[in-house]
């Protein structure tokens, strides 16, 4: 499942991953996770070759289950840390780097590799699982996508959402290495008059109609 920030990938991913036993993999926290790592670490954001040379520094640990899902750095939890805002202006910048995204590719394949999964991102069905059953762009109205972020979080308001989230979408689909794209085999799904439950069934429906 892929699409922008807002979009309702994460809840629908794990509705789906709920509704048919399956695992759940959020590849945006692991992005996030080492976007925080760095941070932590004091490097320079602004360059790329520093990003590159410490890209495989921590280890990632990420728990599957879709009822709670969890990644650690290092072994410790950090699922609060890596949704704070410095982490969220910082992480574009970060997963524009083809050796970050080189290893956590790699490592996504790998968890993937075990079976049974619903997986969201960004570059899931174009390049991390091109051979996926079933492919699903979720979109939304840049309007109804900052509602929601705005309704997630405390302290920010949906003009300020909207400009936050048009920024970062900006970037992650203009980089050069994996850019956010709709698969050419992808459904495309616009969730903007739609609630979760609905954006479930539908996906359900599809994954019965393909599978
Ligand atoms: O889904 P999210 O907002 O938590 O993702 C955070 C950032 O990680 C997003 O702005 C771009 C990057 N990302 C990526 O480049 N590729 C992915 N498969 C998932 C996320």
């Amino acid at each position: 499942m892929d699409g922008p920030s807002g979009s309702g990938k994460s809840s629908a991913s794990r509705g789906v991953a709920r509704a048919l036993g399956l695992r759940y993999l959020d590849t945006g926290a692991m992005y996030r996770a080492i976007t925080w790592w760095m941070l932590q670490q004091g490097v320079d954001l602004s360059d790329q070759e520093a990003i590159a040379a410490r890209a495989l520094g921590p280890v990632l640990t990420l728990g599957t289950d879709p009822d709670a899902p969890s990644v650690a750095v290092d072994g410790a939890d950090v699922a609060a840390p890596i949704r704070t805002a410095e982490v969220t202006a910082a992480v574009s910048a970060v997963s524009a780097v083809p050796e970050v995204r080189r290893r956590l590719v790699a490592e996504q394949r790998e968890i993937i590799g075990e079976g049974g999964i619903v997986v969201e991102g960004r570059d899931i069905g174009t390049v991390v699982v091109p051979d996926a059953p079933v492919k699903i762009y979720l979109t939304a109205s840049a309007d109804a996508r900052a509602l929601r972020r705005t309704a997630e979080l405390a302290g920010t308001t949906v003009q300020a959402q909207k400009a936050a989230m048009a920024r970062r979408d900006t970037l992650d689909s203009t980089r050069k290495a994996d850019p956010l794209a709709m698969a050419a085999d992808a459904v495309e799904l616009d969730t903007t008059a739609l609630n979760l439950d609905e954006v479930v069934a539908e996906i359900l429906r599809l994954i019965k109609e393909k599978t």
